[in-house]
């Protein structure tokens, strides 16, 4: 969609990167590590300064004792380190369970480890999920549950209640879960991150991912970090190292920096994509869509019943041509496209006069 966009001049709603500058701190601290120096191979799993800022970020937010030197594996970004957990831990015929709809690259992590992946329906308005489906999904072959939260691409966050009946059928069925935790800090309306290895019980079966792809704006800096007790991260560690060795010497050193900013970043990264949340939800209603309130990440889902079309893929490129906005087509994040016909995903992670000019564009396709 990203290149369909291009050849169409249009505005860009599909895939989610900022089209806004990063904090010039940060991008400050990546020119002077470049500077310095810090421009050959580190560690593979990460510089020990950078492996003991996040071990403190975990220490100062949750309260969590994490091991810099056995518990974290610094990797180039959460794209790999999703990868680099399913190949260290999953088989063959192993199943693995995901919650539908699922970010895209869920589904070839999956296959290039030779797993099977079972589905668990999330159902609009709000995403929840049938406990009894879930607990169908688990059973002896089980190896992990894939946990999005905030979610991509419905915005969904879990709760405490949710989390806990995923993390009892973790333990009943003894399997792992593998949380995606990149939007972590992006929450709205009084919504609460919880990461699932703080509960009873979760912190030696969890695989936490998350990266400074979103929490920073740096998408293209290719930093992230995968948190699991030792003989897990040892696994990972080894697979991480042949797929990447390490990731970019000098961004891993601005990262330092970054995570060491205080609660006011993350503040005002929550009120900055808030009024932009708010400014895009308007925009689609107004346009025709039916568009569903996200608690987290920057992405809407909205329904495109009222358009009568055939296809939400032949919708997006109607919607490319009339109104010059590009979007994703719904059916990306579902096995079966049916499921998905009626629905796009927008991202709002971009500057106001983006949004703005798409949301006249899109009064074009009343
Ligand atoms: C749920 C989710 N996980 C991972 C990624 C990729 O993150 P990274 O840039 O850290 O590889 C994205 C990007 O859109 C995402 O939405």
């Amino acid at each position: 969609m990203t290149r369909l966009a291009m050849n169409y001049d249009a505005v860009n709603l599909a895939q989610g990167f900022p089209d806004f500058p990063a904090p010039e701190v940060i991008k400050e601290a990546a020119r002077a590590a470049i500077t310095a120096d810090h421009n050959q191979y580190t560690v593979t799993w990460g510089t020990p300064d950078l492996r003991r800022a996040i071990a403190a970020k975990y220490d100062r937010e949750y309260g969590l004792g994490v091991d810099p030197n056995s518990e974290i594996t610094v990797c180039c970004g959460s794209t790999e380190g999703m990868i680099a957990a399913l190949l260290a831990t999953a088989n063959p015929d192993d199943e693995i369970v995901i919650f539908e709809p699922f970010y895209e690259n869920y589904g070839p992590d999956t296959w290039l480890c030779g797993a099977r992946r079972r589905l668990v329906k999330l159902r609009a308005p709000d995403w929840s999920f049938d406990p009894d489906e879930l607990r169908a999904a688990f059973n002896s072959r089980t190896k992990a549950i894939v946990l999005t939260s905030p979610h991509n691409p419905t915005g969904k966050v879990f709760t405490r209640a949710e989390l806990e009946q995923i993390a009892a059928l973790c333990r009943e069925f003894d399997t792992l879960a593998i949380t995606d935790e990149i939007y972590e800090h992006i929450l709205y309306d009084g919504a609460e991150h919880i990461p699932l290895l703080t509960l009873p019980g979760m912190r030696e079966r969890t695989i936490l991912v998350n990266s400074m792809s979103k929490t920073f704006s740096v998408t293209g800096w290719r930093v992230g970090w995968v948190v699991a007790a030792p003989d897990l991260s040892d696994s990972i560690r080894k697979v991480h190292d042949f797929l990447t060795v390490n990731s970019p010497a000098p961004m891993q050193q601005a990262c330092v920096l970054a995570l060491g900013l205080d609660a006011a970043f993350y503040r005002d990264l929550a009120a900055h994509y808030l009024g932009r949340r708010d400014a895009l939800f308007a925009s689609l209603t107004e346009a025709g869509f039916h568009p569903f309130r996200p608690a987290g990440a920057y992405y809407i889902m909205a329904g495109i019943e009222r358009f009568q079309f055939d296809g939400d893929q032949r919708f997006a490129v109607h919607m490319l041509e009339k109104a010059g906005v590009a979007c994703v087509p719904g059916s990306s994040f579902f096995e079966d496209p049916r499921d998905g016909s009626r629905l796009v995903r927008f991202c709002f992670c971009k500057k106001y006069e983006t949004l703005e000019e798409a949301g006249r564009r899109l009064l074009r396709l009343r």
